[in-house]
């Protein structure tokens, strides 16, 4: 496909929208056509998705949690994401498979491979070219969460050792597939992983366009 597919992850406070939004802002200066996006949340249908399985009172049992974020990226790769790397886009999105098989994988317990087959059958199988994963202990990012939020979402409520679970597995991902990630200390100050994220979104660009 013609244009590049970016995504951001990282644990809860991370910093994500904050990094997202810098590197929106420098893409466009340098002229690229950038679709910045997320999920859960990317469409219509997938802001009704949204408000279920973060707000919903009540139990929502781990393979339904699944199978809700599931339907949210097929509906928002082939209505969002393919259209605009079909036309040449740079997309640059807030969490994609990795949370699926970081949060309901191994934080629900429902096992990494089985949660990935389900994300890579909805997306018919599209990957990221490059994922910034930050990283964070999750007691820090706990921390960030308490000064800026009045109230947790059904998954940042979980537990300690729910989030402890979700960063191990963010670094198994990364670990297995080098070459797609870009690992950094999401507690170093802002300017610097932005600077770190350029570097390597620069690298991916084609020459003519690279700044
Ligand atoms: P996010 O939009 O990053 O939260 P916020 O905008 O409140 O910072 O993500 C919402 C929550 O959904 C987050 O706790 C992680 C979780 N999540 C999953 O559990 N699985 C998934 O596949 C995705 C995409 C998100």
């Amino acid at each position: 496909m013609a244009g590049l597919f970016i995504t951001l992850e990282g644990g809860d406070g991370a910093g994500k929208s904050t990094q997202a939004a810098l590197l929106e802002a420098w893409l466009q200066e340098s002229g690229h056509p950038v679709v910045r996006t997320r999920e859960p949340g990317g469409t219509d249908l997938g802001v009704e998705i949204r408000e279920m399985v973060l707000h919903r009172r009540g139990h929502i049992s781990p393979r339904a949690e699944a199978l809700l974020y599931a339907a949210d990226r097929a509906h928002h790769v082939a209505t969002v994401v393919r259209p605009a790397l079909e036309r040449g886009d740079i997309v640059l999105q807030d969490r994609y498979l990795d949370s699926s098989v970081a949060y309901q994988g191994a934080g629900r317990i429902l096992g990494a491979d089985e949660v990935r087959s389900l994300s890579l059958w909805a997306t018919e199988e599209l990957l990221p070219d490059l994922t910034v994963l930050l990283d964070l202990d999750e007691a820090a990012g706990r921390e960030r969460l308490d000064r800026s939020r009045t109230q947790y979402d059904r998954l940042e409520a979980e537990a300690a050792e729910f989030h402890g679970r979700v960063r191990s597995a963010f670094l198994a991902l990364a670990e297995a597939e080098p070459t797609r990630f870009l690992v950094l200390d999401a507690s170093l100050p802002v300017d610097e992983i932005a600077t770190a994220v350029r570097e390597r979104v620069a690298s991916l660009l084609p020459a003519a366009t690279d700044d």
